[in-house]
């Protein structure tokens, strides 16, 4: 059977793509809209084509599976079938419903017309995957939006709903009806006889643009960008737009497109999209585990995440009851809550209506006896075991059979907490990152006892939630936070060896990181990092220490930003150097004799990230993770690890694991044994082999 159905109703021929699951531009969908079109130039009653997509959507992409295959070859390409759609002697019109993305919005762009239903969405998110839109994407668009909202769309990838996209010029018409109102709208279009310019042709929105509108551009996206290289490639493509007449625009971006394809970049961001979509997989369910319903949800603690989970929760439409000790500390967290909700309606990332709607949905109370037919608990107050395990035991006591009883515990055993209840199977953690209504790492932490359906329901419930999730096993800082010690404590000796703060941290953002490790530790706070170091300090391994400089500028103040001097001395946002901390960083390192140097941006970057990747192997090693990719998973979500780098565990390979294993082995000498090489790291090393082979 054909990808493509051929019918015609009147005067018009629908050609309908059905190509499950989401009518991807596979070798057969794009043979089956050349054959169609064929018969329709042929058919002689045949005065209009549209072209839509079965079931839930228009054509939602290319088919990345294809990506490199033979199959990619075939023809016609897109950029054939564009053409053929742009110079066809018929009226052609998209009629859009799901979303068209990618591909089928380049290839509802060849079309004379564009209709959609008002629940689609159409965008050009190639950016992601660090490429371009490499079928006129960059070309067309823009002369439709004009060039500034041509390049925001573009370099963010951003999804627009059809009624922004009629007010910005992409769809012609927003229609009840896709298939109906698609047909109605060609068939509207031939009795009045309505002229449409074919798109690559319209350039009244892209002439006389000043070329400060790019430098502008580049600054501005530059700065967000992180290193990187897609997002400038394609303003570079949507300048050339303006510059170029549209055949040698359209071979501008053809070249840019393959450059871009064969980029290490496009490889990480690949590896990447296949990475989250792989971690929401847990191989050792058994096949008919049960997801639980979760229509209503809890929070214990309204403090920094509580208030945030809540908000997770209501955004996704799920009434949520937050609890704390007192009415004062609940209108408390409320007015934060609150607040947060305004800065995202002032910034105009969430209209004001969701606002509302998200708020009706918190309810507060201070009576346990009110969560009683909850589905789901997520317990976020201090890190405290004996409290949680207090918790733990009256929710016990109120909850209905079957909730889902969830910790948002940073460190602490899941299996203590579990103990604390009679139904451990309904126990598991639920780790979201600050601020949880932004960070889109979840990370569920199953105990022994977590049962498969609360394994499965808590992974499940992330969709919903907007989150990346990945599944932990129970250990000391679970796959993120674990691997992060080693990276600030790496960060913090090479400041005792003669860096400077100001060079790690301007390695770890030219690296991609959105903020050094040093400069993290000033925002979060050193008094914190102090308290959270404690129980460390005292679990040290004999032969091993940490560095010190925290706890000594913890001690004279300098307790980071909110105190104007951490690390860094702070006049409003800006920081500076301060010698206050030069002097304490070479008071400490004459204190354990470290001898100090220069060293290297290259080195830097390598000291910092290494050690990541090789506590990342030992989390492979016992369990923690389920695979390497689920760490990058984690990193990118959690912690802002760049994702065109592909997570640390891909960039450790592509560095080499190798090399990932000579710096364990140095960094065992110099820091002690807890930074002793993973066995695991030892023999894919030595047999020349990757993580697939762990
Ligand atoms: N802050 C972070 O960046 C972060 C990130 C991930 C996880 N966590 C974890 O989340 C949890 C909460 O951290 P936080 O930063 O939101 O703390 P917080 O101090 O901001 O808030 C804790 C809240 O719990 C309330 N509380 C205390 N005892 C209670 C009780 N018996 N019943 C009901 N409420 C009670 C407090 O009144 C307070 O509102 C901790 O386990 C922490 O490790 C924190």
């Amino acid at each position: 059977m054909s990808a493509v159905r051929y019918e015609v109703d009147g005067n018009v021929a629908v050609l309908t793509v059905d190509y499950p699951p989401v009518n991807a531009l596979s070798a057969a969908v794009r043979t089956g809209l050349g054959e169609g079109l064929e018969k329709a130039r042929n058919d002689d009653s045949v005065e209009a084509v549209i072209v839509l997509g079965a079931d839930k959507t228009f054509i939602a992409g290319a088919d990345i599976t294809e990506f490199g295959t033979e199959k990619s070859a075939v023809k016609p390409g897109l950029r054939d079938l564009i053409e053929t759609l742009e110079t066809f002697p018929k009226l052609t019109v998209a009629a859009i419903h799901g979303t068209a993305l990618g591909g089928g919005l380049e290839l509802a762009l060849g079309c004379h017309a564009r209709v959609a239903v008002s629940s689609a969405k159409v965008g050009l998110p190639e950016v992601n995957l660090g490429i371009l839109p490499g079928a006129g994407g960059t070309q067309r668009l823009p002369r439709l939006t004009g060039v500034e909202t041509g390049i925001d769309l573009i370099t963010s990838g951003k999804h627009i709903p059809a009624a922004k996209a009629l007010e910005l010029g992409v769809v012609d018409a927003v229609v009840d009806d896709v298939r109906a109102g698609g047909v109605a709208f060609a068939q509207k279009s031939l009795a009045e006889g309505t002229q449409f310019t074919a798109v690559i042709e319209r350039n009244d929105k892209i002439s006389g643009v000043e070329p400060k509108v790019f430098e502008e551009a580049r600054k501005r996206i530059g700065a967000k960008a992180r290193g990187k290289i897609a997002p400038m490639v394609i303003i570079d493509c949507i300048e050339a737009a303006t510059k170029m007449d549209s055949v040698a625009g359209l071979k501008y971006e053809q070249e840019k497109f393959q450059e871009l394809f064969a980029s290490d970049q496009r490889g990480a961001l690949m590896h990447y999209f296949f990475a989250e979509r792989e971690a929401r997989k847990v191989p050792d369910l058994p096949a008919d585990t049960k997801v639980r319903p979760i229509n209503s949800a809890a929070v214990i603690g309204s403090g920094t995440m509580g208030g945030g989970i809540a908000m997770v929760f209501a955004n996704a439409g799920i009434q949520v009851k937050l609890v704390d000790i007192s009415s004062e500390a609940l209108e408390k967290g409320m007015e934060t809550v609150r607040k947060n909700y305004e800065i995202s309606v002032g910034r105009g990332s969430m209209p004001k209506a969701k606002m509302d709607a998200a708020l009706k949905l918190i309810e507060t109370t201070t009576d346990y006896a009110d969560l009683a037919n909850t589905d789901i608990v997520i317990e976020a107050v201090f890190e405290k075991m004996d409290l949680k395990k207090e918790i733990f035991s009256k929710l016990d006591s109120v909850m209905k059979d079957g909730a889902i009883l969830a910790t948002n515990t940073s460190s602490l055993d899941i299996d203590e907490i579990a103990s604390a209840t009679k139904r451990p199977e309904d126990v598991i953690g639920v780790h979201f990152f600050s601020p949880a209504n932004v960070m889109k790492l979840q990370e569920n932490i199953r105990g022994a006892k977590s049962s498969p359906s609360t394994i499965k329901t808590v992974m499940d419930i992330g969709k919903k939630l907007g989150k990346n999730v990945v599944l932990a096993g129970n250990c000391d800082g679970f796959i993120g936070n674990r691997i992060l010690q080693y990276y600030t404590g790496e960060a913090e000796f090479l400041l005792e060896q003669g860096a400077t703060p100001e060079q790690v941290d301007r390695v770890a953002m030219k690296f991609g990181m959105p903020m050094g490790p040093i400069s993290m530790r000033d925002m979060s706070g050193l008094d914190v990092g102090v308290l959270v170091r404690k129980a460390r300090w005292n679990s040290l391994p004999e032969g091993e220490r940490m560095s010190p400089i925290v706890e000594r500028l913890a001690e004279r103040g300098r307790i980071g930003m909110k105190v104007g001097k951490g690390f860094y001395r702070y006049e409003g946002r800006d920081k500076f150097p301060d010698p206050e901390t030069t002097e304490i960083i070479e008071g400490v390192a004459k204190e354990y004799g470290v001898k100090r140097r220069e060293f290297t941006d290259e080195e830097i970057e390598l000291r910092l990230f290494a050690p990541m990747v090789n506590e990342g192997a030992k989390e492979l090693e016992d369990g923690t993770a389920i695979r390497a990719s689920d760490i990058d998973v984690a990193w990118v979500n959690g912690y802002g690890f760049p994702a065109h780098k592909g997570g640390p565990m891909y960039w450790g390979e592509r560095v080499g694991l190798k090399k990932i294993h000579e710096m364990a082995v140095e960094a065992e000498k110099r820091n002690g044994p807890r930074w002793a090489p993973s066995k695991l790291l030892g023999r894919l090393a030595k047999e020349g082999k990757g993580w697939k082979d762990a």
